[in-house]
C-alpha cells in the first residue's frame, strides 16, 4: 500500500460519523485557535516510553490494566474522584503484579475521556425529541433541547479539567503517594468485605518481602522503582478538532503527537478504514487502541493494521477485543489468524465491558459482574488454546462505592441499582468489584504463565 502524506487536518476530507456539527463556525474556529496555542498535556517521550511498554506487554513480559470511567464529567470533577479511581488501580495492579509476575502497565481513562460516541443521534425525553448527551466536552447532559446543542467552549473547559487532572496524577505517582511501601494506605475505607481481607493478605505477604529488601539495603530512597509509579492516560480521539488542536511536533523525533494524551483509542463505531479517526490517529506517533468488535472483519482488520502500524512496530497498537460474553470464540480466533497472517505485531487486550450491556429489571442500563468475568475468562482461554499473548484488559470503574454494575461479591441487585447510579454514561465496576475481578485474572494470568512454561 502506498502511504499517502498526512497532515494533522487531513482527517477533514473525509468522512467522519458521531462528531457533532457545530451551529457557530465562528465560535468553533476561535476556540481552535485558542487550544493551538496552549501547551500540549503529555510530551513525546513519554508516548514513546509508554509505546515501549506496551511492546513489552504484547511478548508478555508486560501487562495492561487500562481503567477509567466510561465518561469523565465535569460535575464529578475533584481531588477525591480521582485519588479513588487512581488508589484502585494501584490496588489491582499490586493484585495483577503479584500473580503474574511482571510489570503491570497503569494507563487511566483519564484526564481526556469526555466524547462518547452513541448509538442513535438523537433521543426522546418527555416527548421532545433532542441530540443525545454526547459526552461533556460536546454537550451537556440535562434533558432539554439548550443544553444538548453542541457548544465548541466546552472543550476549553475540557482542556483545563484534562491538565488539572493530570497535575494531580503525576504528583501521586511521583510525590511519595504511589510509594510501595504504602500498600497498606491503598484501601479504600467502604471495601471491608472479603475482596478487602485478601488484598490485605496480599499486602502482608508483599511487606514481608519490603522488610527483608529494607534489611538488604533496598529501599525507596536507593531504588527509585519502590517509590514511584509510572501512570499514564488515554482517551477516545472523537472530537478530532480538540484532537487536532492539541497536536504538536515534536522537534526530537520530527513526528507528530496528540498532545492530548498518552494513549489515545478509535472506537468500534468509528474505526471505518477510510473515515477521518483513522486518518488522524496513522499520523502521530502515540500508542493506538482500536476496537474490535463483533463486525470486525479480517478485510479491514488487514487494512487498519497497514494503515495505523506501517512499520510494524510492537507497541504501537493495542487491539481492544469487545465481543461479548459467550461471542469471543466466534471472533477472536479468526481475528488471531488475520493478525499471524500479516505478521502484525500487536497487543491483544480485552474489553468485557462494551459487549456486555443489558437493561435491568429496574430499566437501568447495566452490566453482569459475571458476564463480565465470563468474557475475560473466554479471552485468556483462547489466547492459551492458539498460543498467544492476553496482554491486557480494559475496564470501565470508579474507585467510588457506586451500585451501577449487578453481581460480584456483594451479589448486587437489579433492585439495589437505584441507590448509587452516578455514571453519565455506561456503567462502572465499583471498588469492590473492580478488585475482585483483579483477582480473578490474576489467576487467569497465573494459569496462562504456568501453561506456557508447562509447554516450554
Ligand atoms: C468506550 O470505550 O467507552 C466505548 C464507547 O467503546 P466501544 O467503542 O468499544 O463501544
Ligand atoms: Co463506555
Amino acid at each position: 500500500m502506498t502511504t499517502q502524506p498526512w497532515s494533522k487536518s487531513n482527517w477533514r476530507e473525509k468522512p467522519r460519523v458521531q462528531m457533532p456539527d457545530y451551529a457557530d463556525a465562528a465560535a468553533l474556529a476561535e476556540v481552535e485557535a485558542q487550544l493551538g496555542k496552549y501547551p500540549p498535556l503529555v510530551f513525546a517521550g513519554e508516548a514513546r516510553r509508554l509505546r515501549d511498554e506496551l511492546a513489552a506487554a504484547s511478548r508478555g513480559e508486560a501487562f495492561l490494566l487500562q481503567g477509567g470511567d466510561c465518561a469523565e464529567s465535569f460535575a464529578e470533577f475533584s481531588a477525591d474522584t480521582i485519588r479513588d479511581t487512581f488508589k484502585v488501580m494501584l490496588q489491582m495492579a499490586m493484585v495483577l503484579t503479584y500473580g503474574a509476575k511482571v510489570p503491570v502497565v497503569k494507563v487511566g481513562r483519564m484526564a481526556g475521556q469526555f466524547a462518547k460516541p452513541r448509538s442513535a443521534p438523537t433521543e426522546v425525553v418527555d416527548g421532545v425529541e433532542m441530540p443525545s448527551y454526547k459526552g461533556d466536552i460536546i454537550n451537556d447532559i440535562a434533558p432539554t433541547l439548550e443544553a444538548r446543542s453542541p457548544n465548541p467552549m466546552r472543550m476549553l473547559q475540557a482542556y483545563t479539567q484534562a491538565a488539572a487532572s493530570l497535575n494531580l496524577l503525576r504528583a501521586f505517582s511521583t510525590g511519595g503517594f504511589a510509594d510501595i511501601h504504602r500498600v497498606h494506605s491503598w484501601t479504600l475505607g467502604f471495601t471491608d468485605g472479603d475482596d478487602a481481607e485478601r488484598y490485605r493478605d496480599l499486602a502482608n505477604r508483599i511487606q514481608d518481602s519490603l522488610d527483608f529488601m529494607t534489611a538488604a539495603g533496598l529501599t525507596g530512597d536507593t531504588n527509585h522503582e519502590l517509590s514511584t509509579v509510572d501512570f499514564y492516560t488515554s482517551h477516545e480521539a472523537l472530537l478530532l478538532e480538540y484532537e487536532e488542536a492539541l497536536c504538536r511536533l515534536d522537534s526530537t523525533s520530527g513526528k507528530w503527537l496528540a498532545g492530548s494524551g498518552h494513549m489515545i483509542w478509535i472506537g468500534d463505531r468509528t474505526r471505518q478504514p477510510d473515515g477521518a479517526h483513522v486518518e488522524f490517529c496513522r499520523g502521530v506517533q502515540n500508542p493506538i487502541g482500536l476496537k474490535c468488535g463483533p463486525s470486525t472483519t479480517a478485510e479491514d482488520l488487514k487494512v487498519l493494521m497497514a494503515k495505523l502500524n506501517p512499520a510494524n512496530q510492537a507497541g504501537r497498537l493495542t487491539l481492544i477485543a469487545r465481543f461479548g460474553a459467550g461471542k469471543v470464540g466466534d471472533h477472536l480466533p479468526r481475528l488471531i489468524k488475520t493478525v499471524q497472517e500479516e505478521g502484525a505485531n500487536v497487543l491483544w487486550c480485552c474489553d468485557p465491558m462494551h459487549g456486555n450491556v443489558i437493561k435491568s429489571s429496574t430499566g437501568y442500563k447495566t452490566r453482569p459482574f459475571d458476564s463480565i468475568l465470563r468474557e475475560v475468562q473466554e479471552f485468556f482461554g483462547i489466547h492459551r488454546a492458539e498460543g498467544t499473548v492476553p496482554g491486557g484488559v480494559h475496564f470501565e470503574m470508579t474507585g467510588k462505592d457506586v451500585t451501577e454494575c449487578t453481581g460480584g461479591m456483594r451479589a448486587l441487585s437489579d433492585e439495589d441499582l437505584s441507590s448509587r447510579y452516578h455514571t453519565a454514561c455506561d456503567p462502572r465496576l465499583n471498588a469492590s468489584q473492580s478488585l475482585e475481578l483483579a483477582f480473578l485474572v490474576a489467576e487467569e494470568l497465573q494459569q496462562s504463565r504456568d501453561a506456557l512454561r508447562a509447554a516450554g
